[in-house]
């Protein structure tokens, strides 16, 4: 029986991403919906759900992806609003592959150096990418902040995340590099998840910082998050602190999405959320 993967987007275009990443992770087929939201989805799973026997409702799982975390996270609990006893199907949340990004991040930190207890400061947390990695790294003890440019968006974040995680991670208003580099003054953990291309502190603001153990930049794209860094760095020394690149921890975050799609057609009920998803991203990362 083939294994159909349906890639339900928040956004007018399926992410090409997502689907080629399905099939490698061993969908026979992927097909893809965009525009989808709460309102419009109830066809679409109902179809999921009513078409195959129990036995073999394994073979028919949900992908939620698209660029807006808000509504990727509406529209995987209106999917899951659908089901009731013996049909459901395996479902996964991923918008901009903040899951999987965030996991694959804070794994790799996770498995470099302690988590509990330590400041960690997640600059331009505010995306979806960011949002996820502060609830991860708080879920493990550590004592989150968030920046954003503007004072509002750092409180939504913080708020959402609360909301959703029921951790504490304290909002923190930084315009610009120089703010930034006062927010990471008595940080020992740095996460950089800015926009593409942005860069959101130079070499010089944190190379000095003694209290700095970890850093880890999301963005591949340059100029990158954090200067001075690389994005190939693989857990390196640079200046007495362990850097992550944004390809060099790219690697588990590839294998991790593969990892879980894999997972989804196991069985019918598998919820691939952020706990999942990061549970799964720091067992491959101590085995790695
Ligand atoms: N390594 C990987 O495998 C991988 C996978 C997926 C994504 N990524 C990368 O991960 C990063 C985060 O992704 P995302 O989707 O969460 O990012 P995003 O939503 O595009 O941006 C994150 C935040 O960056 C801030 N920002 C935007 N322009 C800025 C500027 N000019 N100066 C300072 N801050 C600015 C915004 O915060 P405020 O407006 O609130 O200040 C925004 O909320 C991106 O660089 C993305 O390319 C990497």
């Amino acid at each position: 029986m083939k294994k159909l993967l349906f890639q339900f987007d928040t956004d007018t275009y399926p992410a090409v991403f997502d689907t080629v990443v399905a099939y490698d992770g061993g969908a026979d087929h992927v097909i893809g919906h965009g525009g989808l939201t709460p309102d419009n989805v109830t066809a679409l799973v109902e179809g999921a759900i009513f078409t195959r026997a129990p036995k073999d409702k394994k073979n028919t799982a949900i992908f939620v992806g698209g660029s807006d975390i808000v509504a990727g996270e509406a529209l995987f609990a209106a999917v899951q609003r659908h089901f009731f006893y013996g049909f459901q199907v395996s479902v996964m949340l991923d918008s901009n592959g903040s899951n999987t990004t965030a996991a694959a991040a804070v794994a790799k930190l996770a498995a470099s150096g302690t988590l509990n207890g330590k400041k960690a400061v997640v600059l331009a947390g505010t995306g979806p990418v960011g949002q996820r990695a502060a609830a991860m790294l708080a879920r493990e003890g550590a004592k989150v902040t968030l920046t954003a440019r503007k004072m509002e968006r750092a409180v939504q974040a913080c708020e959402h995340i609360k909301a959703r995680f029921e951790v504490d991670v304290t909002p923190v208003e930084a315009f610009d590099n120089d703010a930034r580099a006062n927010a990471i003054e008595h940080a020992n953990i740095v996460l950089a998840t800015g926009a593409a291309g942005v860069e959101l502190l130079t070499a010089e603001q944190w190379q000095t910082n003694s209290n700095i153990e970890m850093i880890a930049d999301a963005n591949a794209t340059p100029p990158l998050g954090i200067g001075g860094t690389d994005m190939m760095d693989k857990g390196i020394d640079r200046h007495g602190k362990i850097i992550w690149g944004a390809i060099g921890f790219g690697a588990l975050k590839l294998a991790l999405h593969r990892a879980c799609i894999a997972q989804l057609f196991t069985d019918n009920k598998q919820v691939l959320d952020a706990e999942a998803i990061f549970a799964l991203a720091k067992a491959m990362a101590s085995a790695a």
